[in-house]
């Protein structure tokens, strides 16, 4: 499959990328975990990307567009690839719709994570990462603990918060999804491409998810 994931801030785009993987082999390509693993590597795009990421702003498009090309060349990509993350601006969009033309491959859809404002500040106030940048798997305090001790139940490393998950960048990622990324919506809309999905379950939105490849 080939699909973005749209969806605000704690809609749960990385739980649900990381459920669709195991449907047929896509990968997932996150550009918050890419750019996490970057600033604790501490890379040139690591260190350029950090005060964006920890005020809640977006990381400039150009260099968005830089990291992506790349790794939409990858070999792992063939099988498929779900987008969580990406793009995230109208500028984005045009540039990987003008980059699929050239690689000769189409998107199956565009889903949006609906998801009410309550239940996404809850969930963001107490979700909880895996800290190796390898793993980053996503954990919830009330819904997806992880172990008794706070570590990760697949790699064993220790579980933080991220650093964007103050109380005031949090606010200020939900300003720039309603400025910035939601403008998406009715984007893919005219493209043809959109499927909302109310998504509060993510088992339930994997089968929505999987029933709309279909359709
Ligand atoms: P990014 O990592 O993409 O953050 P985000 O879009 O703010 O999304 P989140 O990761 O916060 O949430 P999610 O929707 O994946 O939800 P999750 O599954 O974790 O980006 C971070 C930063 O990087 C950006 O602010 C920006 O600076 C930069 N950046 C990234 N991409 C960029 C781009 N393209 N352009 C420019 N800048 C970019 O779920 C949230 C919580 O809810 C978890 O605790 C989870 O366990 C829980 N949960 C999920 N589903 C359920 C459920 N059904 N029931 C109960 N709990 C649930």
């Amino acid at each position: 499959m080939r699909i973005v994931l749209l969806g605000a801030p704690g809609a749960g785009k990385g739980t649900v990328a990381k459920l669709l993987t195991e449907h047929d082999g896509s990968v997932q390509i996150s550009t918050g975990d890419i750019l996490r693993a970057a600033v604790k590597d501490g890379t040139e795009l690591g260190v350029q990307a950090k005060e964006y990421m920890d005020r809640g702003d977006l990381v400039p498009d150009s260099l968005i567009m830089k990291m992506m090309e790349e790794r939409l060349q990858a070999d792992d990509c063939e099988r498929g690839f779900i987008l969580d993350g990406f793009p995230r601006t109208i500028p984005q969009a045009e540039e990987l719709k003008k980059l699929l033309e050239r690689l000769g491959i189409a998107l199956d859809v565009v889903v949006n994570l609906e998801v009410p404002k309550d239940v996404i500040l809850d969930r963001l106030t107490t979700r909880r990462t895996c800290s190796n940048p390898d793993c980053q798997a996503i954990y919830n305090i009330k819904s997806n603990p992880p172990t008794e001790d706070g570590r990760c139940k697949i790699c064993g490393s220790p579980v933080i918060q991220r650093d964007d998950e103050t109380e005031e960048a949090i606010m200020n990622r939900l300003e720039t999804y309603n400025e910035k990324t939601a403008p998406l919506i009715s984007y893919y809309e005219k493209e043809g491409l959109l499927k909302n999905i109310l998504s509060l379950k993510s088992q339930e939105t994997v089968e929505k998810i999987k029933a709309a490849l279909h359709t």
